[in-house]
């Protein structure tokens, strides 16, 4: 449907990003949590939520399963339509940021293309990538929701590290890892981030 729009032009209004942001006393931004199911991406994203929200920041979480309970609960998971959800997330990020709330996103993202296209979305720095390095075996012996289990079974087609593409991001801003075969603590994660924020004076 892209592109059927025509005839349409922007609409600026007297109130802007700045004002919204000063107003809020913080600076919008996405961190784009990226990897594969398991590897912890709405643990981190709720435990970075718990930390900024109890420091006074406005932060808004769009979770990949939950997306897709509403406004992607017509998308399903082939390349086409992970790229649409990906796409349609990318832009609601950037209303969060314009509206100048943290936006924390958990969504696989498998593609480095689709990621690219909405890092673009928004002004350099704004956008924080983070990926969850993790091996697929520890993330299938997790399996909290069973689903790895119905993949090898062949219950579910086209699964993200069993039988469907995962590419790692090329470059992005903060990799976690296990630490000597120990994988760090959701608390351990949003701190790291939460330090990284600092550093970028996105926390000011
Ligand atoms: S994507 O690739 O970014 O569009 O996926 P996302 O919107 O993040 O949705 C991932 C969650 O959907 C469940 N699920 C699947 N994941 C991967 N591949 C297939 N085929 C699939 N089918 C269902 C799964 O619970 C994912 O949640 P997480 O939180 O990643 O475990």
């Amino acid at each position: 449907n892209v592109g059927k729009s025509t005839n349409i032009v922007w609409q600026e209004c007297s109130v802007n990003k700045e004002e919204r942001q000063k107003l809020l006393r913080q600076k919008g931004c996405v961190i784009w949590i990226t990897g594969l199911s398991g590897s912890g991406k709405s643990t981190l994203a709720c435990a970075l939520s718990r930390v900024l929200h109890s420091r006074g920041r406005l932060t808004y979480i769009l979770d990949g399963d939950n997306v897709r309970h509403g406004l992607n609960k017509n998308l399903s998971f082939s390349a086409e339509d992970r790229a649409e959800n990906i796409r349609r997330i990318g832009e609601v990020a950037r209303l969060f940021v314009d509206a100048g709330v943290i936006c924390i996103t958990s969504l696989i993202s498998p593609y480095q293309r689709d990621r690219d296209a909405c890092r673009a979305l928004l002004p350099v720095g704004e956008f924080i990538e983070i990926f969850m390095d993790f091996p697929l075996e520890i993330c299938e012996q997790r399996d909290a929701k069973g689903l790895y289990k119905l993949a090898r079974a062949g219950k579910i087609k086209g699964f993200t590290g069993i039988d469907d593409p995962y590419e790692p991001p090329e470059c992005c801003e903060i990799v976690m890892q296990p630490r000597n075969g120990v994988c760090p603590t959701p608390k351990e994660m949003a701190e790291q981030v939460v330090s990284y924020l600092e550093e970028k004076g996105l926390l000011k």
